[in-house]
């Protein structure tokens, strides 16, 4: 049987998805008691007795709690916090939550890669398209948040453990493209089967955003889990201030699965930036184009999410062989295709995130000639850098 203690540090990874703070910090873990045979009794403290969001605090307390070891029912049960301590949970929601203040201070953009579902190649996208934001002069972070199904470490060609600073922080490798990269995958032995559950993965994931020296950095894409479930819900509470990209392929049931995604997203306030529509179309060596997977899926996605369709990327053999053996397409063969394609989305990220606003600066180059026309019309009057006008 676990202790109390345990209970209430698995309920940590029930987020209230409206405050984005787990149930604990907010204080509406009102009592925890133990029954016979492994039954646990949790009583949740709601702000108002209609809480719509019941039912998910109902599943995610017993998903986290059943969890733990030695328990063998989970039941929940509700009241209402008082006028005295809903003035107090008011008064702590005053605080920012998220990250403590400074924690990826030099990180321009973070940008979550999100699908409905696995095998759309959200991954493929993540290397591919740090690698193209790289090779276009942005310093860019990639960072492996799918713990179940971590791939980056094989795609970006980067695998041992890394080294902790004299500060204690975590370094991230760097693959031979000069992205910075961090996954579960360099701390697990290779193939392990992975089981989290919810507040160490809670934890898991903070740690990466917090402690690893990410350093200055354009952009910091984060390669979530497919679906939208805790990994989702604790990156959203973390960075407020991330978007969500969103992959997905051509056919109409894939979109609506992904349109699941935006739909999380819109419910924990997270901006979606864009569309990625992933192994649209396959063009043979003799030049005949094959829609495998359908066609338009992603245009209508992003025309129903009202945001831009950033990249087509066609299905091509030579994308995936690269992912097998660590080499980014996108940098390697800059010209095929998909490469194309995939630096064509890259500029789109670049163009709706600005990171910072052109300054003018003074003409280089050698002098502009003499103009051999006379200037007519009048002369204005121009104020002199003596001041004089
Ligand atoms: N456009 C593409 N053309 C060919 N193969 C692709 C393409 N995109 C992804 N793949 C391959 O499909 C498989 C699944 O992609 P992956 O990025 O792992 O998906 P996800 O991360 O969404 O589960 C990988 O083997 C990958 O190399
Ligand atoms: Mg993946």
């Amino acid at each position: 049987m676990p202790t109390s203690e345990q209970v209430t540090e698995a309920l940590r990874a029930v987020i209230d998805p409206e405050l984005r703070q787990s149930i604990v910090d907010l204080g509406m873990v009102r009592a925890i008691e133990f029954g016979d045979a492994g039954r646990v009794e949790i009583v949740v403290s709601l702000t108002t007795a209609g809480c719509p969001i019941r039912n998910h605090f109902e599943q995610a307390v017993a998903e986290a709690v059943g969890g733990l070891d030695g328990v063998s029912s989970v039941g929940v049960s509700f009241d209402v916090l008082s006028a005295d301590e809903k003035a107090r949970l008011q008064e702590r929601l005053g605080r920012p939550s998220g990250l403590p203040e400074g924690a990826l201070a030099q990180v321009k953009n973070v940008i979550c890669v999100a699908s409905g579902k696995g095998g759309v190649g959200k991954s493929t996208m993540t290397a591919n398209l740090a690698a193209a934001l790289t090779a276009q002069g942005y310093p860019t972070g990639a960072c492996d948040c799918d713990v179940y199904g971590y791939s980056i470490p094989r795609m970006l060609g980067v695998n041992r453990r890394p080294e902790v600073s004299a500060e204690r922080k975590i370094m991230p490798l760097v693959n031979p493209t000069g992205i910075k990269v961090m996954s579960i995958g360099f701390f697990v032995e290779e193939n392990a089967a992975v089981v989290w559950r919810g507040p160490m993965l809670h934890k898991a994931i903070r740690q990466f955003l917090e402690d690893v020296e990410w350093g200055e950095l354009d952009y910091l894409l984060l390669d979530l889990p497919p679906g939208t479930g805790d990994v989702s819900m604790t990156l959203a509470q973390l960075l407020p201030q991330g978007k969500l990209l969103i992959v997905t392929t051509p056919q109409p049931a894939a979109q609506s699965v992904a349109k699941r995604a935006a739909d999380m997203a819109a419910k924990v306030e997270i901006e979606v930036m864009g569309v990625i529509e992933n192994m649209s179309g396959f063009t043979a060596p003799d030049g005949q184009r094959f829609a495998i997977f359908g066609e338009g899926g992603g245009q209508e996605l992003a025309d129903e999410l009202d945001v831009p369709l950033l990249g087509t990327i066609p299905l091509a053999e030579n994308l995936r062989v690269c992912a097998d053996n660590g080499i980014t397409l996108s940098t390697d063969n800059p010209n095929a295709p998909a490469a194309q394609a995939i630096h064509a989305a890259a500029r789109g990220i670049i163009a709706s995130t600005p990171t910072a606003l052109p300054l003018m600066s003074a003409p280089t180059g050698p002098p502009l000639p003499p103009l051999d026309v006379p200037i007519s019309g009048t002369a204005l009057p121009v104020v002199q850098a003596g001041g004089r006008a």
